[in-house]
Parts: structure tokens; sequence; C-alpha cells
């Protein structure tokens, strides 16, 4: 099962490594599969007649001598939380984005009460401050990483209104979470409220065109799980929210990538 999950991780970061990368005379055609469950991409190769864009300044590759653009750091905006102070939520929202920042990217945290937004209304055109900022950064965003309480045995108000205003990038080029990676993480008092939350944000990831990572990470909130300075004292709660976060930046990096070739 382990080495099932493994293959099933690995194609999944090719495919999007397929998708994102611009080969000279080459495209490739994805198409969705199914396996074990997860959304995946069967990619075919084929030859491309039209000539490349011209594309942002390029440098040598020490190892192969050829080209490559300049690596360009993802960008992952992290929401979620809860106002309560020391909430668990918040501080697994808050490692996974050190671990994201660790593993390369540039974060953002968006969360208390720049979470406070009013009922999102899609016929005004009106938005507050804290609405119109978390739309922009979504638009910038390469990655995201939406972590949730479950409030009751789903989503919270204010998770759920937050990715209501990703509506808000409807007509974007890249509508809604569209090419992103999104990592999920759920946390609640037991296992059924965490599994049944990180469902419905894996689902809400699809509905909006995004990438759930292969692993989204449920907790079962503990009071000594992380302690005043946000370590993590759990080994388990560490290392699924390290894996995540990575799997998070390697598909964002190459959105990024894409960006900036195509600039
Ligand atoms: C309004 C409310 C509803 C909740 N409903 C559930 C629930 O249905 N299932 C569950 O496991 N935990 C439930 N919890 C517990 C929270 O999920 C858990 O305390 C929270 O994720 C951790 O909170 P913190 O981030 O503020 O530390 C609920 C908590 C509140 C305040």
């Amino acid at each position: 099962m382990q080495h099932a999950l493994q293959a099933v991780t690995e194609r999944h970061a090719l495919a999007f490594k397929l998708m994102f990368t611009r080969t000279p005379n080459r495209s490739y055609i994805v198409n969705n599969v199914d396996i074990l469950g997860c959304r995946m991409m069967k990619c075919i190769e084929v030859e491309q007649t039209t000539r490349r864009q011209p594309g942002p300044p390029m440098t040598l590759s020490s190892r192969t001598g050829r080209e490559k653009p300049s690596p360009k750091a993802p960008y992952i905006v992290g929401l979620g939380g809860t106002v309560r102070s020391g909430s668990t939520t918040d501080n697994a929202l808050r490692l996974a984005l050190k671990m994201a920042t660790a593993a390369g990217a540039v974060t953002v945290q968006i969360s208390g009460q720049d979470l406070n937004l009013p009922m999102y209304a899609s016929e005004g055109l009106e938005r507050t401050q804290a609405a119109s900022r978390l739309v922009d950064e979504l638009r910038k965003a390469d990655g995201i990483i939406i972590c949730s309480p479950s409030y009751p045995g789903s989503v919270s108000g204010y998770v759920t209104t937050a990715l209501d205003y990703v509506e808000d990038l409807r007509g974007d080029v890249a509508p809604y979470f569209d090419g992103r990676a999104v990592g999920c993480i759920a946390v609640a008092g037991g296992w059924p409220g965490a599994m049944s939350t990180l469902d419905t944000l894996r689902s809400i990831a699809h509905a909006l065109r995004g990438w759930p990572t292969p692993l989204g990470v449920p907790i079962v909130a503990d009071k000594g799980m992380f302690d005043s300075s946000g370590t993590c004292l759990m080994p388990k709660v560490h290392e699924q929210i390290d894996i995540m976060a990575r799997q998070v930046v390697a598909f964002a990096s190459f959105r990024a990538a894409s960006a900036a070739a195509s600039a």
C-alpha cells in the first residue's frame, strides 16, 4: 500500500511537472484519470510545430550547459485558523507555512480577524479592505494551504466565507484555483469531524478547479500538541504537515516557473 501511495505521489508530481514544463517543440496532452481515488492525469507527449514564445532571460544550467529559465520562488497563500488565541488550527497553519518557506516558497498567512469578512454578495461589487486583500493575494498565489477547524463536522463559517470570495476570480485567465496546488488541513475534537471536514475541504478545492495535494492532513486537537512557541510536539503531525507543505511547494514551483517563462 505504501509503495502504491508513493507511486501515486510520484505520478501526480510528474503529471504536474509535464503540465507546467515548457519543452521546445513539444507539448503534452493531459487527461484526467482516477487512480486509487485520487484525481490524476495521463500525459501524452506530442510534437508541436509552433515556435517557442520569447521568455524571460535564460541562464545556463551548470550541470547540462543547457538553457533554463531563472527560478522564481512560488508564492503560497495560507488561509484559515480560528480567532481563539493559542488556536491549534492557527498553529497548524503557521507551521505549514514555515515548512513551505523552508522548502523555498514565499508565503503569506491570512487568518484571525483578517478572515472576519462580510457574507459574500455576488451582485454587489463593493468589497471591504480585508476582502480585497484576500482576493488579491489568492490571485497572485501559485499554491494555497487551507486550514479549517471542524465546526460542526464541516468547514467553519469564517473559512467558508473566505472561500466564497474566490468567486471574484471567475473572470481571470486562471479562474478560481485553476492550476494551483491546494494543501488541506482539518482540525477537530475527534476523528469523524477531522475526516469529514478534510473531505469537504478537498471537494471544495476540486470544485474551485484546484489540485488537492495527494496528502491532506486531519488533526485531532490536543492541548499539548503545540508549545507556546508554535513547535509541534507530536512527531506524526509534524511529519504530515511537512510532507503536505513540500507537496504544495513542489507543484507550485512548476506553476511559478511556467509563469516566469511566459512573462
Ligand atoms: C462551534 C463548534 C463546533 C464544533 N464542532 C465539532 C464537531 O462537529 N466535531 C469535532 O470533532 N469537533 C468540533 N468542534 C471542536 C473543534 O473542531 C476543535 O476544538 C477545533 O478544531 C480546535 O480549535 P482551535 O483551533 O481553536 O484550538 C467544534 C468546536 C466549536 C467551537
